[in-house]
Formats: structure tokens, C-alpha cells, sequence
């Protein structure tokens, strides 16, 4: 009766593709808890101060019901005075958020435009929404507007949705936000710009790369609240009838349990600590530079992509610098391109320049 997934997962560790959940142990190279939030006494006490006051563990329901928390409704004003949008919405976390925008913003005669190397999250979306889409070349410009001109001059009449990874989780490279804006505003199309990366990490009190640009009417960004805020959920930052939207339509938005009122209360803390406390950020790009030094490349972010190619031997390699007593884990497709295989080191707080340079020591 089970023969088929038995026969998948041999497939799988045939061509070195199985997974399986490795205990965590050693130094901290691969998680998204860049500025080392996660064990944070701040956040600790947050939990502890909104249990003492009440806060609920379980929200009781879907927030359109009875689980809509005064927590939520201060997260979301918070943050959208944190990242300046009219509003914010918040989610259980990333992919859900991603998930709602993509299928309920776009509408049928709309188009999608995202880039190649999009977080499957927003794919998963698109599929479900009802709005044409096409990929274009990872970080093209020319490509995105030229996407957009020819399904124009296909006959398309509805709003165009350009959709990026401010900062992308697997390369750590950067989209060129600045001139993307430049082609939304050209052909009145709409800018969804994915921060899960970035926030945190760039800009003036971790705003993000696209700091600059919330409050623009076409412009929808999404914060992820399990990566650099050390907790667990998504805010979309958008104008107000977009959340209106949301709200109205978004699938798992009304067909879910809120989430729960004290991770809310943890992240409107992770907030205050990004505008209270800039020196972990400017420790984290200090210890960006020296991963840099140490491991003699670049991407201007902290995350530091180590190719191997093969999937076997970027299994083999991570294994070896577990072993050594760092934790780095080897990423392969479907995540990443067939053939690119890697090591996603990442730099956060819970690692040191000493543990950066043992690193580099095993790769090298
Ligand atoms: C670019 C990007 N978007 C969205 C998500 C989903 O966020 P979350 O982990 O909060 O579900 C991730 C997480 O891996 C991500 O890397």
C-alpha cells in the first residue's frame, strides 16, 4: 500500500536528495537569527510580562470571530509606524503572508512578473491565485519591463505585479529595488518586494532595504518575524485598502486560527529592540566584514552562498564542518538551481570572529 513513497524516498537518496532532521549542535552558521533575537532576555521577558498581564497563549479563533487580539491590533499599528506604511497586517508567519498576497492581490487580467529565483512561498501563491504569470531572469531589469510590454501589447489590460526578494535567502545578493521602482512607475504597476531577509539587517533601525519606499501607494512588502525578530510570523505592510482586502478575501487569513496573541506581544518587543538597540546591528556587520575576510568572498549581505555543484559533495561538506563543529547545512535543489548545489553560510550574533575563522579554516 505504501510502495509509492517508499519508492519516492528511494528515488531521493539516489540522485543525494533525501532529506532528514539533523539535531541542531555547534556553532550557529545557518539559522536566520541574525541578530541573535531568538534567546534574546528582552524577548523572554515580553512573554513572560504579556502572560502576567493576561495575554492568551491560543487567540480562540479566526480573527474575523473571536480571535482578533487587542496584541494583534497593537502589533500591526506598530509596525506599520515602525516600517512607515499606512497599515500592516500580520500573520503565523512568512509563507502564509506571501501565500495571501499572491493569491488574493492579482486579479484574473492582471500578470505576475516575478524573478527566477523567487521563494517558493510566492509560487505557491500564484498557484493559487488567478492572475497569468511569468518568470524572468534573476535580477534583469530590462527583462521585468519587457515581460510587462510585451503582454501590453499582448492586450493586457490590468495592473502588472512585479515581484522580488529585496534581499534573496540563498544568494544574498540584492534586487536593484531602485530601478525596479523606476519600471512600476512607468507602466502603473504594482512593486510586492519580499523583506524576509533583509529586515533586521538593513537600513536605519532594520526598516529594510525598501525602507524608503513604504507608504508608496504601489508598493506591498512583507517582514518575516522568524528571522532577524527572533520569533515566528509575517506583516504585509500595505495601504490600508489592500489590508481591507486581505481581510475580505484572503483565504488563510479568515479560514485560520489567529495566531497567538503572545508571539504578537514577543514581536512588538523584537520592534522596540530594533529601534533601542542599532548596536546589534552594527555587531552583526562587523562580523560580516571579517566572514568576508575570512572566507575571501563577498555578497554585500550575511549570507554567504560556498557553491559546490554536486549535491553529494555539498552533503559531504557540511557533514565535515558539523563534524568540525559547525553548524552549516548543504542546500539543493528544487531550492536552488540544479547544479548549484551549496553551503548557505549565514552570520548571526550567536557566532563570534574566533568561531568565523574555524570556519573558514575547515572550508578552505
Ligand atoms: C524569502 C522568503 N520569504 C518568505 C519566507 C517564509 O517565511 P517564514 O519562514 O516566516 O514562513 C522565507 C523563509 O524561508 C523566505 O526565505
Amino acid at each position: 500500500m505504501l510502495h509509492f513513497y517508499r519508492d519516492d524516498l528511494a528515488r531521493l537518496a539516489s540522485a543525494d536528495r533525501l532529506r532528514r532532521l539533523v539535531p541542531r549542535a555547534g556553532a550557529d552558521f545557518t539559522s536566520n537569527d541574525y541578530l541573535g533575537l531568538g534567546a534574546s532576555p528582552r524577548l523572554r521577558e515580553a512573554v513572560a510580562a504579556a502572560l502576567d498581564r493576561g495575554v492568551g497563549i491560543g487567540s480562540g479563533g479566526s480573527r474575523l470571530l473571536r480571535g482578533n487580539d487587542p496584541e494583534h491590533e497593537a502589533l500591526e499599528a506598530e509596525a506599520a509606524a515602525h516600517f512607515g506604511s499606512e497599515t500592516a497586517l500580520f500573520f503565523a508567519n512568512g509563507y502564509a503572508a506571501n501565500v495571501a498576497a499572491f493569491a488574493t492581490l492579482p486579479q484574473p487580467g492582471d500578470l505576475v512578473v516575478h524573478d527566477a529565483l523567487i521563494h517558493a512561498s510566492a509560487h505557491d501563491g500564484m498557484r493559487l491565485g488567478r492572475a497569468p504569470r511569468v518568470a524572468v531572469a534573476h535580477n534583469d531589469v530590462a527583462a521585468f519591463e519587457g515581460a510587462i510590454r510585451d503582454w501590453r501589447s499582448g492586450g493586457g489590460t490590468g495592473t502588472p505585479w512585479i515581484a522580488v526578494e529585496s534581499l534573496y535567502g540563498m544568494d544574498g545578493d540584492r534586487a536593484p529595488l531602485a530601478a525596479l521602482v523606476e519600471v512600476a512607475d512607468r507602466h502603473q504597476a504594482m512593486l510586492l518586494i519580499d523583506e524576509a531577509h533583509a529586515t533586521g539587517v538593513f537600513g536605519d533601525g532594520g526598516r529594510g532595504l525598501a525602507a524608503g519606499l513604504h507608504g508608496r501607494e504601489n508598493v506591498v512588502t512583507l517582514h518575516t518575524c522568524g528571522k532577524a525578530l527572533g520569533a515566528e510570523g509575517g506583516l504585509l505592510c500595505v495601504p490600508r485598502v489592500l489590508r481591507d482586502m486581505l481581510v475580505n478575501r484572503a483565504r488563510g487569513f479568515i479560514f485560520s486560527t489567529a495566531p497567538s496573541p503572545l508571539i504578537a506581544a514577543a514581536v512588538r518587543e523584537a520592534l522596540r529592540i530594533l529601534a533601542d538597540e542599532p548596536e546589534r546591528q552594527a555587531r552583526l556587520w562587523a562580523l560580516i566584514g571579517a566572514a568576508e575576510k575570512a572566507l575571501g568572498f563577498a555578497t554585500g549581505s550575511q549570507i554567504l552562498p560556498v557553491i559546490v555543484g554536486a549535491d553529494g559533495a555539498a552533503v559531504a561538506l557540511a557533514e565535515r564542518c558539523r563534524a568540525a563543529g559547525y553548524d552549516v547545512r548543504a542546500i539543493r535543489p528544487p531550492t536552488v538551481p540544479a547544479g548549484t548545489a551549496r553551503l548557505r553560510v549565514s552570520i548571526t550574533l550567536n557566532v563570534d570572529e574566533t568561531a568565523i575563522a574555524g570556519l573558514a579554516e575547515v572550508l578552505r
